[in-house]
């Protein structure tokens, strides 16, 4: 079945009870259990599971080819209960250019959990054969990379991990299953910050992870979602599987929209380079075009100048809001440095995008007069 349909069916037969087409939403917390004490559904209690997050769980395996998936509440969440599955002593490796949050669980939770880990170009595949030790245990990569567009070369990097006894997971929000599946390419599980473009519309918060396998590893990952509490909610599972409805047809737009502006910004004398992997110019555009089936509706680009100059250029957009986060309908703009705080590694001069679903004249249009 093709990525479209499998969008707008999976997880999503008519209801039993009523027939409604679209979901139910069931905000219980508790279940009834039998005489006997079991859960003949298969559900006790919201935190363990819930039948709306189980449908979107549903879906969310089938986007990613995947064997099962678990829906969180946050992509931080969700990426977090991946890496707290790292046994004391384990040795990540991690992008040098990857979203901030994750490099933060890293500084600031690793030393206290006894992981170690190091930062790798992991487009430099033999760089990353020699940082792998006997105690790396997870590979974590991220293509397109948040900011810096990076393009790293996944069925390469499944196999660096897979040789050195390694698990490999990426984080696929940028891509989305729309226009990337990593565990085609030989990925163990993929994460998604279902934030951005699975819910769509910058009104729901969530995270993903489908897994290859339905083992001992995913019911781990499970254990900890349930005992930290990192569960989606009922209502916010609800409005992820509507969002995945239109997740084919929307990429599409947020793709054509995103190819016109940055060939638009790649011709701008004031801008110094446009990170997009749609562009021929791009390092890692042969790579992009193996793996992925689109480019995305992201890209990044550097203003001549510094801090003072992009932020400048990001106050004069009209039609692009400033603010963090992607994914959405609308289009947004930011000084990506200031977001990220005093730790950020990203150029002072750069400005992060997020396409929307405007026409892209007009964006372009906006921009141009932003750059003047
Ligand atoms: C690439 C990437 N991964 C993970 C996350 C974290 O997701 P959330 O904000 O849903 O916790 C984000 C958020 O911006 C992201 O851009």
């Amino acid at each position: 079945m093709h990525f479209e349909t499998k969008a707008i069916h999976a997880g999503g037969q008519p209801d039993r009870e009523t027939g409604a087409i679209a979901p139910p939403l069931h905000l219980s917390t508790t279940f009834e259990r039998s005489e006997d004490g079991t859960t003949p559904r298969g559900f006790s209690y919201i935190r363990d599971a819930n039948p709306t997050q189980a449908q979107l769980e549903e879906a969310l395996t089938a986007l990613d080819s995947a064997a099962g998936a678990l829906a969180f509440g946050s992509g931080m969440a969700a990426a977090a209960s991946i890496l707290q599955t790292v046994p004391r002593g384990g040795h990540v490796l991690l992008p040098d250019d990857c979203y901030y949050g994750v490099r933060e669980v890293a500084t600031g939770f690793f030393p206290q959990w006894g992981v170690t880990f190091d930062l790798v170009a992991m487009e430099d595949l033999e760089a990353v054969r020699r940082a792998c030790r006997k105690e790396t245990k997870l590979l974590w990569a991220e293509s397109p990379s948040n900011p810096l567009m990076k393009i790293v070369d996944l069925a390469a990097l499944a196999k660096i991990a897979h040789d050195a006894g390694a698990r490999f997971v990426v984080d696929g929000t940028f891509a989305t299953p729309a226009l990337q599946r990593p565990i085609e390419l030989g990925a163990d599980a993929v994460m998604h910050s279902t934030t951005k473009y699975f819910g769509g519309h910058g009104d729901v918060q969530g995270g993903s992870i489908a897994f290859r396998e339905r083992g001992e590893w995913m019911e781990r990952v499970g254990h900890v979602r349930t005992i930290i509490g990192g569960v989606a909610s009922p209502f916010n599972s609800w409005l992820v599987l509507r969002g995945i409805r239109t997740l084919a047809a929307r990429m599409r737009v947020h793709c054509a929209n995103a190819r016109a502006v940055a060939e638009f910004l790649a011709t701008q004398p004031r801008v110094e380079v446009v990170h997009y992997p749609g562009l021929k110019s791009h390092p890692g555009h042969d790579v992009a075009m193996r793996q992925m089936s689109d480019f995305g509706g992201m890209l990044s680009f550097r203003v001549k100048g510094g801090a003072a100059e992009a932020l400048a250029v990001a106050a004069r957009t009209k039609i692009f809001t400033r603010a963090t986060s992607l994914g959405g309908v609308e289009s947004l703009i930011e000084h990506r440095a200031t977001s990220e705080g005093p730790a950020s590694r990203t150029p002072q001069n750069l400005l992060r995008v997020s396409v929307g679903l405007e026409h892209p004249d007009d964006l372009i249009d906006d921009l141009r007069q932003a750059l003047a």
